[in-house]
């Protein structure tokens, strides 16, 4: 299908599943409410759940924030178009639907060129991750149709270059506040801004801040967790994953990424997804010490996910 059909769809209400370049999004008119009742319903998402509005110009950001701080205009200036999502203050006319009746509106240009295209001509578009509720997020358009449908319709621009969803940081609040680490880091963000910036602690979401954080997410059907200190890995019905201790066996089970975490997350989700699908029963990881946390925002933002994931109720 050529983008012009998926730009008529969106035109008239209806719900896409495009590429940016952190994971795939379900993309639907952020004025259209009737569009975006179908995007929580076709991902059976929490009503409670705030949807991000994508954008394709700074100009864009006038139309849904109450006002534009200046710590905001250095990260759109720094980071945009990119993997970082902006927490403002809204508008009174941004819809309800999309905040969750929150007083804040999450804002994102994302940078890959088909996204970029499809917001110009059809946008802005509110566009969460393009999965069903719960489930990892869809690195690869398969991902979605597995999730929604061989025939759902879905931008297919192969596999997305990060792999996981983007940094969310509220700006409305002084000092700013990480809700999701991503690809973009603290480090970073301070070195932007001049000033200090925290991470929301795990379980502060559920005061309603970012209310998504509370969700377990992620999650393949398989059990995840943690390689504990001295554990080797055995064949047997486990998907092993290291990223710095040489595991000496390799195989279509036993993976090392040897230090490549910029891999480790692009693949990810997809490992998830294919321990279903060969009937694997455990994903074991190697958890990242304390000095890759301290120094590399990307193993911050795997164990981030990789936590939900193993937190997951059985
Ligand atoms: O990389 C991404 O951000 C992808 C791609 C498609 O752009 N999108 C994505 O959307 O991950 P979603 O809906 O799966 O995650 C959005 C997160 C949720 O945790 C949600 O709670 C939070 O952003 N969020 C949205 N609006 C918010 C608001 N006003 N205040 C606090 N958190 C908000
Ligand atoms: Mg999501």
């Amino acid at each position: 299908m050529l983008l012009d059909r998926y730009i008529s769809l969106i035109q008239e209400g209806e719900i896409v599943a495009f590429p940016t370049e952190t994971v795939y999004g379900l993309g639907a008119d952020a004025w259209n409410p009737d569009a975006i009742k179908k995007v929580f319903e076709q991902k059976g998402r929490p009503a409670d759940n705030p949807l991000i509005i994508h954008i394709a110009s700074k100009s864009a950001v006038q139309d849904f924030a109450a006002e534009v701080p200046e710590t905001a205009k250095k990260l759109m200036e720094a980071f945009w178009p990119g993997p970082l999502t902006l927490i403002f203050k809204k508008k009174p006319e941004v819809l309800d639907l999309i905040t969750a009746g929150l007083p804040t509106v999450a804002l994102r240009w994302p940078s890959h060129p088909l996204s970029q295209e499809l917001i110009s001509r059809a946008g802005p578009l509110v566009a969460p991750s393009a999965n069903t509720s719960g489930r990892p997020s869809p690195t690869k358009a398969q991902h979605v149709r597995e999730d929604f449908g061989e025939n759902f319709p879905v931008v297919d621009a192969g596999e997305t270059q990060i792999g996981l969803e983007s940094t969310v940081i509220d700006i409305s609040v002084n000092p700013p506040r990480i809700y999701r680490p991503g690809y973009i880091g603290k480090e970073q963000i301070e070195n932007v801004l001049g000033t200090e910036v925290f991470e929301a602690k795990e379980g502060e979401g559920k005061t309603a801040k970012s209310p998504g954080t509370k969700y377990s997410h992620y999650s393949p059907k398989a059990e995840v967790r943690w390689l504990a200190n001295n554990e080797k890995p055995v064949v047997n019905h486990s998907l092993y994953l290291f990223h710095d201790r040489n595991p000496e066996i390799l195989s279509d089970q036993i993976i090392f990424y040897k230090g490549d975490l910029q891999r480790f997350a692009r693949e990810l989700y997809d490992r998830f997804r294919q321990a279903d699908h060969r009937g694997i029963e455990q994903v074991v990881i190697e958890p990242f010490s304390k000095q890759l946390l301290n120094e590399q925002a990307l193993a911050r933002a795997l164990e981030n996910r990789i936590s939900k994931a193993a937190a997951k109720k059985k």
